[in-house]
């Protein structure tokens, strides 16, 4: 008997204002990032933005929402609790989950939890803590929670860089710890979507943007396979395939969802309805792309495609 499970995929909220400006956790690349911040992407990322696209996903059937990183912007400790804040606004814990960006791990906190603060939305389930135990890194990554016919995967790719370097690293436990996930869950009669902030793939970013060991990872993903990758980083929406040994793996990453005017090549903001259907055989997974239509306040339908490899 088939089963169905819908959720939403949404990234890049980089939630305003700026919060929590303590002397003590200033440092050569906070300053840097607040001096960008101002230059370029305070004018793009809106709050009240969010706050449509989370209005529009309310009033329709969802399952689950996953929020795949930045949720904050040059990681001050104030940002930490208003998106806890805003977290707990959008659902429960047992109803949202959250992987960590660059811009949520992304300078030395001394005495600040940071992320940490986020832990009910990114820890195993019952079933999850079964499967991954207590997790292989910092903040137990990865996770793994059920929902319906899914088995959500998080991954943390977040890792604090230098200044004006934006790149991740899943590092060598961790991808030990998904393949060893990835290969208990295969059958388990799940679609096994897997959330990681920055694109997976070497090819999807340039070096000071992308995972430093994407070719370890996508080895990962190409030896054990999924059925799916939700990420974000690049503030674009994207489709590409990742060639595994057991089937083609469909690698989806999404606009900025708060984005309220187009900044350089990004587009408007937008979340995803990802409607998962399947017996555990053959998965068919239609995703439904919603957002903002020209700047204005209304949120409309964007687009609509099934995943399906070309022949
Ligand atoms: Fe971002
Ligand atoms: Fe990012």
């Amino acid at each position: 008997m088939p089963q169905a499970t819908t959720i939403a995929h949404l990234s890049d909220v980089h939630l305003t204002p700026l919060r929590g400006f303590t002397p003590r956790h200033w440092n050569v690349k906070r300053t840097l990032g607040l001096i960008n911040w101002h230059r370029g992407r305070k004018s793009v990322h809106r709050h009240e933005v969010v706050d449509w696209l989370i209005a529009d996903l309310a009033s329709l059937k969802c399952d689950h929402i996953a929020v795949t990183g930045d949720l904050c912007n040059i990681g001050l400790p104030g940002e930490y609790s208003a998106a806890l804040s805003w977290l707990q606004s959008i659902g429960p814990p047992d109803s949202v989950s959250v992987v960590p960006g660059n811009h949520d791990i992304y300078s030395r906190l001394t005495t600040h939890p940071g992320v940490g603060l986020w832990h009910d939305y990114m820890s195993s389930d019952a079933f999850g803590a079964a499967i991954a135990g207590v997790g292989a890194v910092a903040y137990g990554f990865p996770y793994v929670r059920r929902v319906g016919c899914i088995a959500l995967v998080g991954v943390n790719s977040a890792v604090e860089t230098r200044p004006f370097v934006a790149a991740g690293k899943v590092g060598r436990e961790q991808r030990a710890a998904v393949g060893r996930v990835l290969a208990a869950l295969s059958g388990s009669g799940l679609a096994r979507v897997v959330l990681i902030h920055h694109p997976p793939l070497a090819s999807q970013a340039p070096g000071r943007r992308q995972l430093s060991d994407a070719n370890q990872f996508e080895d990962v993903l190409r030896e054990h396979g999924a059925e799916l990758v939700l990420h974000g980083h690049n503030h674009r929406d994207s489709l590409v395939w990742c060639q595994g040994e057991r089937g083609p793996i469909p690698i989806v990453g999404i606009a900025s969802g708060s984005a309220g005017r187009r900044h350089r090549s990004e587009p408007l903001a937008r979340y995803n309805l990802i409607r998962v259907r399947g017996d555990g055989g053959r998965w068919a997974i239609e995703i439904t792309g919603r957002g903002l239509v020209s700047g204005g306040v209304a949120v409309a339908e964007l687009d609509r495609q099934r995943l399906e490899p070309a022949e």
